[in-house]
């Protein structure tokens, strides 16, 4: 039986639709891909009488709470269950699912966790949609074996942590969002395995802590999103390990534009890809500078506290940040052997303790952030030409690229501040400080290797 009385069913059949023989009261059915549509009409529990054979089955913009193993069928290969009120999931509701392409569950703030083995044998997932779902952690190995999965939407959640390895089987994985969460820290295996990775967003958490080695695996990203997040300094050698990255957002962070901002500087200097700008938030003479239009000179200072520092290089009175044990912000001339642990690296030239400043709003940057979530929320509506997935924009600058990107080549910025020695110099002894801290951080690092 299908209902009736419904116009759309009518104008349906005008287009030359067929109906399937069962179809929910209240939903519309029909073949071709097989499909049944319930969305946005206050179901509270998935409808009764979804045909067995459906290929689709969207239930967005209900008030769905619980999904259980025998709603489905397995055959799905397009499941939205977005902007519901889904509060649990069974963990065996989609095992067996191995046609699955497309799960849908985001905006179900409610939902706050999920099983590990949720997803699990999902072979054929290409994206899961899990942003705005109220979680505040991951199960370790949650997307174990999602080998085909290209796009993971984790944004807007309260996530303050990700296990090391979390992603380790999403070689083909492209797109990774995160933004929106409380992320603090960027360790070395966070992204381990995402050698696929095209764009990677982690605008609006806060992050202040990224590992030297943290984007290792990331060879072909050519998207890195950072802004609106508490950085205060950034190794140049952790960018150096992104050869494809064309994409560069940093703006909205405490910058501190002192000695330990040399490298980052110095990779600026090389990158031929687009960037924000830097705002320098520190020291008191560089704020509202952009890191970007400072000059050699400006680090100048930086050079003497080397060989001030470097003679005393035995003396490691000083403590370490128990967090920061793979000393991966502290600043550093080499730029193509980081990698290499058995290398001797080259002096530290410069750095100081951590410098907290205040946030500043209001960069040129923010719009980005609006538009990347847009994205999605545009396309919410539109369930059957598939426009949904064209991932092609968080934002405007990234539509269209190709992956042998012919590379802009960054303007000099008009009116180039200059910068105050002298205040660099006088910082001097918080260099040297600093410096101990980074040998230090240095040292336990070959140890643990
Ligand atoms: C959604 O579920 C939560 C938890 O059960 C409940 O507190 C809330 O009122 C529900 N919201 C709506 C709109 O039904
Ligand atoms: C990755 O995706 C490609 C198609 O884009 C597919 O051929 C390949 O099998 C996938 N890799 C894995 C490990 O499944
Ligand atoms: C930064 O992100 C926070 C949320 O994490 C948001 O409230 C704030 O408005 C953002 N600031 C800017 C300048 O975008
Ligand atoms: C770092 O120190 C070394 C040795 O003193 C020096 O050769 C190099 O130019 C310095 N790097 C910078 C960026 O000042
Ligand atoms: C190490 O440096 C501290 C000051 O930073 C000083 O008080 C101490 O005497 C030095 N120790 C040695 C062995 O040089």
């Amino acid at each position: 039986m299908f209902s009736t009385g419904c116009g759309l069913e009518f104008l349906l059949v005008l287009c030359g639709l067929k109906f399937s023989w069962s179809c929910p009261h209240h939903c519309i059915c029909y073949t071709a891909p097989s499909t049944v549509s319930c969305q946005a009409h206050n179901f509270l529990s998935i409808p009764d009488g979804i045909p067995p054979d459906s290929e689709r089955i969207f239930l967005q913009n209900n008030k769905i709470h619980r999904l259980l193993r025998g709603h489905f069928n397995p055959n799905t290969v397009t499941l939205w269950i977005y902007s519901n009120n889904i509060t649990y999931i069974e963990p065996s509701t989609f095992h067996g699912f191995t046609l699955l392409e497309d799960l849908d569950l985001g905006d179900n703030r409610h939902l706050r966790s999920l099983a590990e083995d949720t997803f699990h044998g999902l072979n054929r997932l290409n994206a899961l949609h899990l942003y705005r779902c109220g979680l505040s952690s991951l199960p370790n190995n949650i997307f174990k074996g999602l080998r085909n999965l290209q796009y993971l939407y984790l944004q807007d959640n309260h996530l303050k942590y990700l296990q090391d390895d979390t992603f380790m089987d999403l070689h083909n994985l492209s797109h990774l969002f995160l933004h929106g969460n409380r992320l603090w820290s960027l360790n070395q295996n966070t992204f381990r395995g995402l050698r696929a990775l095209d764009r990677l967003l982690l605008h609006q958490n806060q992050i202040e802590w990224v590992d030297r080695l943290a984007f290792h695996d990331l060879k072909r990203l050519t998207t890195l999103y950072l802004f609106n997040n508490t950085l205060v300094e950034l190794s140049g050698q952790c960018l150096d390990m992104l050869p494809a990255l064309e994409y560069l957002r940093l703006n909205d962070n405490p910058w501190s534009c002192d000695c330990k901002a040399l490298s980052l500087w110095e990779w600026l200097k090389r990158f031929k890809g687009s960037t924000s700008s830097v705002g320098c938030q520190a020291p008191v003479n560089m704020v509202g500078k952009d890191l970007k239009e400072l000059r050699k000179e400006d680090f100048s200072s930086c050079s003497s506290t080397v060989s001030e520092s470097r003679s005393q290089t035995n003396n490691l009175s000083g403590t370490v940040n128990p967090s920061m044990n793979r000393g991966v912000a502290v600043g550093s001339g080499d730029q193509t052997h980081i990698v290499d642990p058995s290398r001797p690296g080259p002096p530290k030239n410069c750095t100081k303790p951590r410098n907290r400043a205040s946030k500043k709003k209001g960069d040129n940057e923010v719009h980005h952030s609006k538009e990347v979530m847009s994205d999605k929320e545009d396309s919410s509506h539109d369930f059957t030409e598939g426009r949904k997935h064209d991932h092609t924009s968080p934002d405007g600058t990234v539509t269209q690229r190709k992956h042998k990107c012919p590379r802009t080549t960054v303007r000099p910025p008009s009116g180039v501040q200059q910068a105050n020695n002298k205040a660099l110099s006088s910082k001097a002894s918080l260099h040297i400080q600093a410096l101990f801290v980074a040998l230090i951080v240095r040292n336990i690092d070959h140890i643990l290797r």
